[in-house]
């Protein structure tokens, strides 16, 4: 064997590994779509219809952006072992494929490490009041340029109107609703409480919270109460997710390619891995972008010009309570690595 076949299956022989590190990547309603396809001479990152949102994610947008977020926490993960991959993209919807990853010449280098991919969480609970530095709001919208998107500032009070207008939105969607429920883990008797789904502690809900939740999301009780008040009732028990001060940031891009969106996901990677090591912590909110009611008030707020759109909307802020001593949400075994 020479030496270049030895490190190929030394490689190899890691590569489960670091996917197992990839599958920490943010994703939708954590249903972690990927799907890792070992051919001879690369591999083919892919997903798995069956973890493709429905009414949640109407334009497919989130499932590319979670795709992007996994191969740039692939990357990060393959340096990190001194395995040199590369991403080459090649975005195929009837091949339910994103791209390819080869072999590369050289380790690529990155400011980020495992222990950021394992440390990073979302966060919903409430806000303290210190805001972010300007400088480290400045250093993503850098970046974001360097890959040629832009991120726009908005303050927190500017789109709060438009997050309670889309919450309302989405808690008066029975798919949307039926959604969540089918991927809320609220009862750690529940077997996927250990494999995937948004659980109860990464929600910020109390005892009470969680069992209001499991009722009045019974596709029954969700039907016979919805015209008697309950959204506008939703609606205000999320009220962490809108209130506080601080910055909203929003990524738009040019164009509708769903290439774009993928490569958009990559980049969410590193913004977020950026904040984290900052102590910031990051809380996506898609509904404001996928609402007919809100995305183009959202455009407008961002003063979105020569056919920029709105693709990730994400409050940024430091957590009034620490977000480390909660367990996180889970990740399947298989870590979404298939033969
Ligand atoms: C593209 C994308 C969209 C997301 N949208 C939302 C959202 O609308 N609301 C929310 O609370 N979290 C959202 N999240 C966060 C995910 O739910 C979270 O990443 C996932 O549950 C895994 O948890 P972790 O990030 O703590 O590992 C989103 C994440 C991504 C990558």
């Amino acid at each position: 064997m020479t030496a270049t076949e030895s490190e190929e299956r030394g490689s190899q022989r890691e590569l489960p590994e670091i996917a197992a590190i990839a599958a920490r990547a943010a994703n939708a309603h954590n249903t972690q779509p990927w799907d890792l396809r070992y051919r001879a001479d690369h591999i083919e990152v892919g997903w798995r219809t069956e973890y493709a949102l429905g009414p949640s994610d109407p334009s497919h947008r989130d499932l590319r952006l979670s795709l992007g977020t996994y191969v740039e926490t692939l990357l990060i993960s393959a340096a990190e072992a001194g395995v040199p991959l590369e991403f080459e993209p090649d975005y195929d919807a009837g091949a339910t494929r994103v791209g390819r990853l080869w072999p590369a010449g050289t380790p690529r280098t990155t400011p980020f490490t495992v222990s950021d991919i394992e440390g990073r969480r979302v966060w919903r609970g409430p806000w303290s009041p210190r805001q972010v530095d300007l400088p480290l709001i400045g250093a993503a919208q850098r970046a974001a340029r360097e890959a040629g998107f832009r991120v726009a500032a908005v303050p927190t009070a500017s789109a709060r109107p438009l997050l309670v207008r889309a919450y309302h939105w989405f808690f008066g969607h029975a798919g949307i609703a039926a959604e969540l429920l089918a991927w809320t883990r609220l009862n750690p008797r529940q077997p996927e409480y250990r494999q995937d789904g948004l659980n109860d502690v990464m929600l910020v809900l109390n005892r009470a919270e969680r069992t209001a939740m499991r009722v009045l999301f019974a596709p029954l009780v969700y039907r016979l109460l919805r015209p008697l008040g309950l959204v506008r009732l939703l609606t205000v028990l999320s009220s962490s997710a809108t209130s506080g001060d601080g910055w909203v940031l929003v990524i738009l891009g040019k164009g509708s390619d769903p290439a774009r969106e993928v490569e958009a996901g990559r980049l969410v990677t590193r913004l977020w891995l950026q904040f984290f090591q900052q102590g910031v912590y990051v809380h996506p909110q898609s509904h404001v972008i996928d609402c007919p009611g809100t995305v183009d008030d959202l455009a407008e707020l961002c003063g979105a010009e020569d056919g920029e759109r709105p693709l990730v909307f994400f409050r940024v802020g430091f957590p009034a309570t620490d977000p480390a001593v909660r367990p996180r949400h889970p990740r399947r075994e298989e870590a979404g690595a298939q033969a």
